[in-house]
């Protein structure tokens, strides 16, 4: 567990899992910078209350020039990041369509959310994060994204997005092991949320405090990069 105060930047932190982990880090005296596209109440009260390491920078991970502005932004706020967490993600298919009455309008914008923009953020913010101390880049992965343990008739392009995200984990962590970044692809488990519903065995706050507590762990290159919510590791 690192005692230090670290400074981790999260992507869409204004609901769900985002504002939790966001929430969750700032109790513990770090300091966070959401990535947000959208204010709400939720940014407004975490700001109220950590006003001092709390920072919101405006940004729509899908926009390559977003992207930049938000990173220059960040620049003048901190020198280093010690943790990027890739957390936003849409799952634009949960009425789950059989495949004779897919849309497949809502493929691509699946993708650039879900696999494309994590890869975009890690390759934009890189030079800050080698930067930190903790050295830590987490995608926010999901179980959906096992190919070896997959089960769906449907949703494809949820699950189709995680895989390529791992894939992107997989070769990130190649590139940036001699830089001493670890990658992390993380299941947080099912929770409640827009995303996943009301039927969930657990809270969103339940399941960030659970990531929280194993990203801290002491991770070593050669660890396991697609784990569970405990840190086991999955099958790819
Ligand atoms: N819920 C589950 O049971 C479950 C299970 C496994 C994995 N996961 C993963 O856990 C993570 C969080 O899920 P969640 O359930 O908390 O989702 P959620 O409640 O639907 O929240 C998604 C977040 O992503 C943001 N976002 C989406 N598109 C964006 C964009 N283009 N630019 C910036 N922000 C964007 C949303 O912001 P806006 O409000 O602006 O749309 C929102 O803050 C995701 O990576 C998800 O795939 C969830």
């Amino acid at each position: 567990m690192n005692k230090q105060t670290m400074t981790i930047l999260i992507t869409g932190t204004n609901r769900g899992l985002g504002f939790y982990l966001a929430d969750c880090f700032l109790e513990e005296g770090h300091t966070v910078i959401s990535l947000i596209r959208s204010r709400n109440n939720n940014i407004k009260n975490l700001k109220k209350k950590y006003s001092l390491r709390y920072f919101i920078v405006p940004c729509n991970v899908t926009k390559e020039k977003e992207i930049l502005r938000s990173f220059h932004k960040v620049r003048k706020i901190t020198p280093y990041i010690d943790i990027l967490i890739n957390n936003a993600a849409v799952h634009l298919e949960q009425h789950k369509p059989d495949i004779q009455n897919i849309n497949f309008s809502c493929y691509v914008p699946t993708y650039k959310v879900n696999s494309l923009a994590p890869l975009m953020i890690a390759s934009r913010f890189l030079p800050l994060i080698k930067a930190g101390r903790t050295k830590l880049i987490v995608n926010i992965s999901s179980e959906a994204g096992s190919i070896e343990n997959a089960y769906r008739k449907t949703e494809y392009s949820y699950c189709m997005s995680k895989a390529a995200l791992n894939m992107a984990s997989k070769m990130l962590q190649n590139r940036v092991k001699d830089d001493g970044i670890k990658v992390l692809a993380i299941h947080p488990g099912w929770f409640s949320s827009d995303m996943g519903g009301v039927d969930a065995p657990v809270t969103p706050g339940q399941a960030a405090y659970r990531v929280v507590k194993t990203i801290q762990k002491k991770w070593s290159l050669s660890d396991a990069i697609y784990i569970d919510p405990d840190g086991k590791e999955m099958a790819w």
